[in-house]
């Protein structure tokens, strides 16, 4: 056994499965992996195998950075408390995400996850608009807690969800490849108007209702729906068009935030310089796994907060521990130029991958930003029928080859790739060599 390792491995599955909740899930549950250690983009088993980690998208600049440990364990040592305290870190912190964003975002409220971010995000534009009617979109999730059940069609309208509610409309997600309109039937321009089209008529709906819309809620690129990067001019056109009705717009970027585009530091900056969102959230990789989450708004609608007289208190967000943690994190982004390694990264895997497309009649569509990418794998191209089976496949082989890969999307026909910032291009080599191993035994299977 390994000498930071406590039990033997089916030990440690035989207390799991006696006294932690059957609803929390494993990845590969079949044959589970225990994890001892791990370093920048390589996680360690317990016998001491390497891992390939292309699933981690919270430990952004890497596995067990020293940075991280250390400026952790100094600020702990001096002082760890809330926020009714002044502290450096804290308003250090929020002046550096203000300053990251496009004004007029520049008012922070720190949380301890994504889904505190969400619902907070929620009662900020309820309180703004008084409205409370939302329109999200389809195959979306937005967190765990009862209010973003409610807004995440990825939990309400599957096994154990309870459908959608009356105060949600379901907008398509505008996936150009497989979802309501294709790329194969309309040009670009179609395609943008078609889907935009279709959010206003929610919004005419909701405002026929006489009720009217609160928010548009969205990631700027939609990752459990199976990696969907939104078609050019998407989001303007939304965002107009929710404003026009008297809305706020919310950009969840808890997962694709904080560079991961590697051109921009916020995916929704890819949709233009003057696509600005009212409120924006972000999470898991802004303390490499030390829970810390914000909600980044407009002076305008935190001031309509605050005029209900009730006071906002977290106890554990924005402590001097998680302000020194997130702190080092945006140090981390650009001493290390991970911003750049995305784009010189994820280049090469999109080129690497688009050259697989040509040999392999499974991938249907490449695509992808950054260190964000999505490989959609068909049965038949002009079908487009999802391969699902085959994708679970590729992931058990990628697995077997010491590679973690997951897939997502409605049908689980997408591979999904959100690794560490700190992959390189000889992991990004490796990664499609290995892929075009398995699509060949796959071809000669069949
Ligand atoms: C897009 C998105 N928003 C919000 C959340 C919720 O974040 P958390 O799990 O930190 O509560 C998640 C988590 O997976 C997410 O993917």
């Amino acid at each position: 056994m390994d000498a930071s390792e406590k039990l033997s491995k089916s030990e440690t599955i035989r207390l799991r499965e006696k006294f932690i909740a059957p609803s929390c899930k494993l990845f590969f549950k079949a044959d589970p992996l225990k994890m001892i250690s791990a370093k920048g983009q390589y996680m360690f088993n317990e016998k001491g195998e390497k891992y390939l980690d292309c699933i981690n998208n919270v430990t952004h600049v890497g596995h067990s950075h020293p940075k991280i440990a250390e400026v952790a364990y100094n600020q702990l040592k001096t002082l760890n408390t809330n926020s009714r305290f002044l502290h450096d870190n804290l308003v250090m912190y929020a002046e550096r995400l203000a300053n990251l964003l496009p004004p007029p975002l520049n008012v922070c409220f720190f949380v301890n996850s994504g889904s505190e971010a969400n619902d907070l995000a929620l009662r900020l534009a309820r309180t703004h608009t008084k409205r409370k009617e939302a329109i999200v979109l389809d195959h979306a999730y937005h967190g765990h807690v009862i209010s973003l059940i409610d807004v995440s069609p990825y939990k309400f309208a599957h096994p154990g969800g309870e459908g959608q509610p009356d105060w949600v409309h379901v907008a398509p997600v505008p996936d150009v490849y497989g979802g309501k309109y294709r790329n194969d039937k309309h040009s670009a321009e179609e395609l943008v108007q078609l889907y935009s089209d279709d959010v206003q008529k929610l919004i005419d709906l909701s405002a026929t209702n006489g009720k009217g819309i609160s928010c548009f809620i969205a990631e700027s690129l939609q990752s459990c729906g199976g990696q969907i990067i939104l078609p050019p001019d998407y989001l303007r056109r939304v965002y107009k068009s929710v404003r026009d009705a008297g809305g706020v717009c919310i950009a969840d970027e808890v997962q694709v935030g904080f560079g991961r585009v590697g051109t921009h530091w916020w995916a929704f900056q890819l949709q233009g310089e003057d696509v600005v969102p009212d409120i924006v959230t972000m999470g898991k990789p802004m303390g490499n796994g030390h829970p810390i989450a914000a909600v980044v708004t407009t002076k305008e609608i935190a001031d309509s907060f605050a005029a209900t007289g009730m006071e906002y208190f977290n106890t554990y967000g924005g402590n001097p521990v998680s302000c020194a943690i997130g702190n080092a994190v945006l140090d981390i982004i650009e001493e290390e130029n991970l911003r750049d390694n995305a784009i010189a990264v994820g280049t090469r895997l999109l080129d690497g991958l688009r050259e697989l497309k040509e040999k392999h009649s499974i991938i249907g569509d490449v695509r992808g930003v950054g260190m964000f990418i999505g490989i959609d794998l068909v049965k038949d191209r002009t079908s487009r029928e999802p391969a699902t089976a085959e994708a679970q496949h590729i992931i058990t082989r990628l697995k077997q080859e010491f590679i973690l890969f997951s897939a997502d999307g409605p049908n689980r026909n997408v591979l999904k790739f959100k690794p560490p910032m700190v992959l390189s291009l000889d992991d990004a080599d490796h990664l499609l060599r290995t892929l075009d191993t398995i699509l060949d035994e796959i071809k000669a299977a069949n």
